[in-house]
């Protein structure tokens, strides 16, 4: 290996669109199979004949409704909405595949911690310990309101209920049953020996679970965790809890922000190299750069604005002004909420708006070019920015993971930053992520449960 290893990932959601909006509409993209197995399975093989680390699905439980007062638009857009649950495919993906790593996506604040504990033991038996949480608090007010809520819970109650629900499943998974619980001993008739199983009798202010776990301990026991944040009190739970953390970043920030990362996690006592930081990235790669510069100007033509402002949940119609009209004015016009607009965006005419919301298609993590390209400016990611990995955004399902693999993973191999094509079956996802156990390190705080301890 010449540097650091990429850990590479796709980001994926159940749905027509996920995060690149109109590009369902584009000749040959197969969103519309998101509801057939088939879909699911040749997504995954390719996914792991390329190379990939893992697929990261996405998860909203409620719909967006904000832009122009309801969800017509994103129904009309396929924004999220149909889905159909993530959990459920991860089997389908797993039948198939040896190695490929699963992240998903569920929320700590509608459905309680008990049930979700036995179905993520469930996916970690059957991936044979290949499965990651992507911990969320969502933040659709819509979903509130199908949960038994009037209204959202407030950001930082939110996260406050998240850090007792990992609490709970912690003493699930790590703390419930011992390793050499299950015996299968025929002979004394004895599954599973009950002095090496145990209650966790968690009360606290929002859960209250007795257990025992329902499922006996998986390859990992405890999921990988990830979490996607930005928030001051998002970044203190990633750093107690995240192996891998999500980030978008637009502008130079991505270093600070990654050491800072880093630093949180050291603070909270544990290793500096527990936690990887993982960007969202664009690549648009063919034979030669003006291949790749013609089919990002052939999706970019199919984009939709309606859907991003759909997505981003804008509280004025940016159709219904001139371009030259200020947002904080046309807000006004509308008597929309001024601040729900991000206070950088306020002064800009409605054009300038638009094209800054639109920044997906210039970001700083974007790379165009022939393979050798591509390959240069994802080690200048890994290197200068100090990122440990990807999480590639999909233009065009099959495509965007195709073209990856095969012009960008056999140039990342040879330069020794993505490993050889292995067969190293029984690698667990935290093994391959770390290079390290199955299991959790000493320092992570779900730990202090093994062998049940501090329980109830
Ligand atoms: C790459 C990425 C993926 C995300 N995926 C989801 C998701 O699938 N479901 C969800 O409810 N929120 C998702 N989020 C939103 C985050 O969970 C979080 O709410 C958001 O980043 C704001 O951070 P904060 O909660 O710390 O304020 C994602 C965020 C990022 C950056």
């Amino acid at each position: 290996m010449t540097g650091k290893r990429l850990l590479l990932n796709l980001f994926e959601m159940g749905t027509p669109t996920h995060i690149t909006h109109g590009l369902w509409r584009l000749p040959g993209n197969d969103r519309h199979r998101y509801t057939d197995i088939a879909y699911w399975q040749e997504l995954a093989v390719a996914l792991e004949e390329g190379g990939f680390d893992a697929v990261f699905l996405a998860d909203v439980v409620g719909a967006y409704d904000v832009f122009r007062g309801g969800f017509d638009d994103a129904l009309r857009e396929g924004l999220q909405l149909p889905n159909i649950d993530p959990l459920l495919v991860i089997p389908v993906m797993a039948a198939v595949t040896k190695r490929l790593g699963f992240g998903v996506t569920f929320s700590t604040s509608y459905e309680p911690p008990f049930a979700f504990a036995r179905r993520m033991s469930t996916l970690d038996h059957l991936t044979r310990g290949r499965v990651g949480w992507n911990v969320v608090t969502s933040y659709l007010p819509n979903a509130a309101r199908s949960f038994g809520l009037t209204e959202e819970i407030p950001h930082d109650e939110r996260y406050a209920i998240a850090a007792e629900y990992l609490d709970v499943v912690y003493k699930l998974w790590e703390g419930s049953w011992d390793d050499d619980a299950v015996q299968r001993d025929a002979a004394r008739g004895v599954y599973t020996d009950p002095a090496k199983v145990r209650r966790i009798d968690h009360v606290g202010p929002r859960f209250s679970v007795a257990g025992p776990h329902l499922s006996e301990p998986g390859p990992q026991r405890t999921p990988v965790i990830f979490q996607a944040t930005a928030s001051p009190v998002g970044i203190a739970l990633a750093a107690q809890h995240a192996e891998l953390v999500f980030t978008i970043q637009w502008g130079a920030t991505v270093h600070a922000t990654v050491q800072a990362f880093r630093d949180a996690a050291v603070a909270a006592g544990r290793e500096r190299d527990s936690l990887k930081v993982l960007v969202q990235s664009a690549v648009f790669v063919a034979g030669t750069e003006a291949e790749a510069r013609a089919k990002l100007e052939t999706y970019r033509a199919f984009r939709s604005e309606i859907g991003l402002f759909v997505h981003t949940s804008t509280v004025f119609d940016p159709t219904q002004h001139a371009p030259s009209t200020i947002v904080a004015d046309a807000v006004a016009a509308e008597g929309g909420d001024l601040g729900a607009v991000r206070p950088l965006l306020r002064g800009l005419t409605v054009a300038e708006y638009t094209a800054a919301v639109d920044e997906a298609w210039t970001e700083e993590f974007l790379a165009v070019g022939d393979p050798e390209q591509v390959a240069d400016r994802i080690e200048h990611w890994l290197d200068v920015d100090d990122v440990d990995g990807i999480n590639l955004r999909q233009y065009h399902s099959f495509d965007t993971v195709r073209d990856f693999a095969r012009y960008v993973t056999p140039v990342l191999r040879r330069r020794g930053r993505l490993p050889e094509a292995d067969d190293a079956e029984g690698v667990t996802l935290r093994e391959r992520l770390f290079g390290r156990g199955p299991r959790l390190p000493d320092t992570h705080p779900a730990r202090r449960y093994r062998g049940g301890a501090h329980l109830g």
